[in-house]
Formats: structure tokens, C-alpha cells, sequence
């Protein structure tokens, strides 16, 4: 694919001009857009030989383009309370036009498998689990996505107070504790559904779990070099089972399977 980078940055740029930059929801989001489709590209490069490089990147560019207009008219990133961005971002993508806003000359760069390719990824990005019935290319890229989506919500993790994350005071956070479900979840290395956690650890504990999510390796490499998994582990709680508990998690996280 031709993909002039150059035009669709300054597309992007002027598309999130019309929000408040200071805002530091808005700051989040673009640096968030910026770094997945940049990590996109890498783990597509490393690890997926049949995948587009640009389109890998565009992918990512476009991914979180609904919540822009989620934070604006709904103040929220909460999608329960709101919208789910991901779809909604896709109507706004591939229904209202807003992708040949983003893509100069949209119609000669993309063809229709590419288009469709971007929608089925952008659509799936924060599902549980992706839609059956997809083939095996469009599968890939979710899971590129997918893989690149997890690897920075570990960086915002670090960078953003749990408290602020978890709506959470300082007290509750020292002393929650971690429910049975959620540790099982950690031991079977599986991501922890939203219906099982309690407490506001469990939270915790389940952004630690998408670690065991990511499907390529370039990805977990990458998770792991960039320490942000390590620093969400060394929580230094005030409850002496949850200290426990994560000290077992800091044992077992990067042993693959057959070691643990
Ligand atoms: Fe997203």
C-alpha cells in the first residue's frame, strides 16, 4: 500500500485541534494514538510477514478516533456509561466520512479489503474476545491491534495515579484484597472478565492478566522490556495477603507456560 504518513499525521492533528488539548483526557488519547500505531507497525514487522506495514500503522492511527468525540460530549472515557468507542468511532469512520477526512485521497489509497480490514479491527479492538468468523488475515490484524492496545495501557497504567484509574481513595487501594476468582484467572494466565472483580485490586491484578493476552511474541518481548508490567506489580499494598499475593504474581508472570 502507498500510504503518505506525512498527510494523514496532519489530518490527524488538525482533526484533534477542534479539542482541547490541555485537557489532559485529549493529551492521553493522542499520545495513546501516536504510540500504538507505531507499536503496530513493529509487531507487524517482527512477527506478521503477511501484514501491511502502513496499514498496520494506519490501523492503529484510526483506532481510538471515537473518543475524541466521547470525551466531548460525554466527558467520560467509561464506555458503559457512554458509548463504546470503538463502534462508535467506526460509524464515525466509515459512515460519516470521517476516514476520507483522515486518509487524503481515501478512495485510490484503500483498497476494499484494506477498508474492510480497518473497520473489522477497529470494531474489535475492545471486545473480550474478537468476532468468530473472521479470516485468517483479518485476524491478525485484531490481534496486532489487540496486542499493541494492551502494551500502552500498561504505560498509561504506570503513568496515571490508581486512584484517578480505579476511582479509588488511598485507603481503599492499601487495603483492598484479591478475590479467589480473579487470582484463579491469574494462575490459568487468562484475562479477568469485568462481571468477576470486586474489589479495586482486582482491577489491578486484571490489567496485570492482559499481559497473558497478547498473542505475538515481538509483543510480549516488548511488554516486558518496557517494565511498565513490572512497576503495575510492585503495588506495595498495606494488606499482608495481597503483598503476598503479589509477590507469587511477580514469581510467575514472564515463565511461559510450561514453566509455571
Ligand atoms: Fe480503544
Amino acid at each position: 500500500m502507498n500510504l503518505n504518513r506525512q498527510a494523514v499525521q496532519r489530518a490527524f492533528r488538525e482533526y484533534v485541534s477542534a479539542y482541547d488539548a490541555k485537557d489532559p483526557k485529549i493529551a492521553l488519547k493522542i499520545a495513546h494514538t501516536c504510540r500504538v500505531a507505531s507499536l503496530c507497525e513493529t509487531i507487524a514487522r517482527e512477527d506478521v510477514p503477511q501484514a501491511d506495514p502502513d496499514l498496520s500503522w494506519l490501523m492503529g492511527m484510526l483506532h481510538d478516533i471515537g473518543r475524541f468525540e466521547q470525551v466531548r460530549i460525554y466527558h467520560t472515557f467509561i464506555d458503559s456509561a457512554s458509548v463504546d468507542h470503538a463502534m462508535f468511532g467506526a460509524d464515525l469512520l466509515f459512515q460519516e466520512g470521517l476516514l476520507e477526512q483522515l486518509v487524503p485521497d481515501a478512495q485510490q489509497v484503500l483498497t476494499e479489503k484494506e477498508r474492510r480490514i480497518l473497520e473489522i479491527s477497529i470494531r474489535n479492538h475492545n471486545r473480550y474476545r474478537i468476532e468468530e468468523s473472521l479470516t485468517e488475515d483479518e485476524q491478525a490484524y485484531c490481534h496486532i491491534l489487540r496486542d499493541a492496545d494492551k502494551i500502552d495501557i500498561f504505560r498509561v497504567n504506570c503513568d496515571t495515579p490508581l486512584q484517578e484509574i480505579y476511582n479509588a481513595s488511598t485507603e481503599e487501594l492499601l487495603n483492598a484484597g484479591v478475590s479467589e476468582d480473579v487470582k484463579e484467572c491469574f494462575l490459568r494466565r487468562t484475562a479477568v472478565e469485568r462481571s468477576i472483580r470486586r474489589t479495586v485490586i482486582d482491577h489491578l491484578v486484571g490489567h496485570i492478566c492482559l499481559t497473558f493476552e497478547l498473542v505475538y511474541p515481538a509483543s510480549t518481548r516488548i511488554a516486558r522490556e518496557q517494565g511498565y508490567v513490572d512497576r503495575l506489580l510492585s503495588f506495595q499494598s498495606a494488606n499482608p495477603e495481597t503483598r503476598e499475593w503479589f509477590d507469587r504474581m511477580k514469581e510467575l508472570i514472564w515463565k511461559t507456560e510450561d514453566e509455571t
